[in-house]
């Protein structure tokens, strides 16, 4: 069965889960391990963050989409194309949150930049619940729709209500301007304010990147 959930909750099972936070976080998690990092460890807080500091490690994250006093990098996956081989700490407001919530034996992190390469990853997997982190409790556009793509793309009849309604999101939207599709959203907008617009155009390239993310132990590698 394919389930989605369109906001995060507290989840343990032996199903296969995959984390979707289009904007930002799993695009920056994406985006780091395809140019080299050695891992993205997650965690919940900035002081968490902040105690993790050692050599060859970056602090990195966001809180309100700014990057916090002291750390190395915000969480604009563009920010991202110059970390071979460090140890990437990154926290953010609602991707690793959602991310910690997940108790499951296998973990992949999705987005549109590895949209085809998580859908190959999963063939074989029966039972896939795709979780959204959404935006601090709001269900958000960007996030339902990555999961109606991978949902779409996995060509599978043993759907859930959820997973088929972000399905239709998806065929309705599959041959529009991707980019314009997400500017739309809340948390686009949002991201604009702050100066970051040209991050939803990033995140919007379907395929950029052939990589899985999956979360060993407490890290996101490239197995
Ligand atoms: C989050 O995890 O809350 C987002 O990635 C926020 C952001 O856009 O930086």
């Amino acid at each position: 069965m394919i389930d989605v959930l369109f906001l995060p909750k507290p989840i343990s099972q032996n199903d296969t889960c995959v984390i979707v936070d289009v904007l930002r976080a799993t695009s920056t998690i994406v985006t780091a391990l395809a140019n080299g990092a050695k891992c993205v460890i997650p965690v919940k807080t900035i002081s968490q963050a902040r105690g993790k500091k050692r050599e060859n490690t970056l602090i990195c994250g966001e809180r309100g989409g700014i990057r916090p006093r002291g750390f190395d990098l915000g969480n604009s996956p563009k920010e991202y194309f110059d970390v071979k081989d460090k140890e990437i700490i990154l926290t953010t407001t609602n991707g690793t949150k959602a991310i910690s919530m997940v108790n499951s034996q296998i973990l992949y992190a999705a987005c549109f930049l590895n949209l085809h390469a998580v859908v190959d990853q999963l063939k074989n997997h029966k039972d896939v619940t795709v979780i959204c982190s959404g935006q601090e409790g709001k269900v958000t556009y960007e996030d339902v729709l990555c999961a109606g793509a991978i949902v779409h793309e996995l060509c599978r009849n043993d759907l859930t209500d959820a997973a088929r309604i972000s399905k239709e999101l998806w065929s309705r939207s599959k041959n529009k301007n991707l980019s314009k599709l997400l500017m739309k959203s809340n948390h686009a907008q949002e991201l604009v304010k702050y100066g970051f617009s040209s991050d939803i155009s990033f995140c919007s390239q379907v395929d950029l990147y052939n990589i899985v993310p999956s979360f060993v132990k407490d890290r996101f590698i490239i197995e």
